[in-house]
């Protein structure tokens, strides 16, 4: 049986379903569901390879029209040169507003695809099939989409919510351990920011979720989803509570952007994490110990926790300051105060972020 949650949003409330192969019974289920006649799959060329067929396999059995266009891998296609080439092919295929379109794949092709169904012909059904675990556990649930031009990473985009996430566990076995890892991050960044049960669950499980044991794994993407849920349906346009969400990405991006892109998302997150967590015991926000404690859990799987030296410092503090969630010159960061709880300010020091920056 699949785990089903539900994103509350209104008439715009849609399902979350996790299972082992779900893949093979999306086209049954979405032609019970009635959203489209005809589908146009979007992946990467890579995922589209692995997994493409059996979708539009389920998609065709089940009497739905579908095709599929696929992309070059890598961050490098989402942008607006892509956007407008798979616009273009939408319209020689002649794909109107009864027509859905199916992101397969991870946050590139997500992001991407829900772009392109909030923009062409102003707004067609999409549905999520994320394949990446971080895709499954955030960017394929709560409507942000958009691409990335040269002054920035998702600087162009638009709430737009999908109809239906498909989430199949199954994938993530081919997925390359990078990625599964970077993906972790992002799952321990929910024990932290809102339930202390959850982490205590991932110090559990650790060794059953890095083997992918099939229940553990469902069961961390089923609350991880509902958490991510939650938040979602109480502020989608993130003028609230969803910027708890940002737990370790303000220097994690940083990081990131000051790599040059070679370290990827979730291994900056969980640097940026450590990093938030030194910067609320600095603050006396958060005990040292707690703090101590979930870097002992992002250090156990694997993850990394420290700067590496060889990053220039001054370059991450510029990316810190042109951050687009920077408001004024004034830089927010959400910090832990405790294991389930966080509180968002802009009242640290410049002498504790170059300290903190120092790996101190
Ligand atoms: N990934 C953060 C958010 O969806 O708000």
């Amino acid at each position: 049986m699949p785990h089903i949650l539900q994103v509350g949003l209104g008439d715009r409330s849609y399902p979350i379903y996790i299972d082992d192969g779900i893949m093979a019974t999306i086209g049954a289920d979405l032609a019970r569901r009635q959203i489209a006649k005809r589908f146009v799959v979007i992946a990467d060329d890579l995922v589209a390879r692995l997994y493409g067929s059996t979708l539009l396999r389920s998609l065709r059995d089940a009497g739905i029209a579908a095709e599929i266009l696929s992309f070059p891998q890598g961050e490098a296609s989402k942008n607006l040169q892509v956007f407008a080439d798979l616009s273009s092919r939408l319209a020689q295929m002649g794909i109107d507003r009864k027509d859905g379109l199916i992101a397969l794949g991870g946050g590139v092709t997500g992001d991407l695809t829900g772009f392109l169904a909030a923009s062409y012909l102003r707004g067609v059904p999409f549905i999520q099939v994320p394949t990446t675990l971080l895709s499954q556990v955030d960017s394929s649930v709560g409507g942000k989409t958009g691409v990335d031009i040269p002054e920035g990473k998702n600087l162009v985009g638009a709430f737009y919510q999908p109809k239906a996430v498909y989430i199949d566990t199954a994938v993530l076995t081919t997925l390359p351990l990078q990625e599964l890892l970077g993906g972790l991050a992002e799952v321990i960044k929910y024990g932290v920011i809102r339930d202390y049960d959850f982490f205590v669950f991932l110090e559990r499980h650790l060794d059953k979720l890095l083997c992918l044991d099939r229940e553990s794994i469902q069961e961390m993407i089923s609350t991880c989803c509902r958490i991510k849920a939650e938040v979602v349906a109480a502020d989608e346009r993130e003028s609230d509570l969803r910027r708890i969400l940002n737990f370790g990405h303000t220097i994690g991006h940083a990081v990131e952007a000051a790599s040059d892109f070679t370290i990827i998302h979730g291994l900056a997150v969980a640097i940026g994490m450590v990093a938030a967590l030194r910067l609320a015991v600095a603050n006396e926000l958060c005990k040292k110990q707690d703090a101590g404690r979930v870097a002992a859990l992002i250090n156990a799987f694997g993850l990394p926790t420290e700067i590496p030296t060889h990053l220039d410092r001054d370059r991450i503090k510029k990316y810190l300051l042109s951050d687009k969630k920077t408001v004024a010159g004034s830089v927010f960061y959400v910090l832990p105060t405790g294991i389930g709880t966080v509180m968002i300010t802009n009242e640290v020091s410049e002498s504790q972020v170059d300290a903190v920056l120092r790996g101190r």
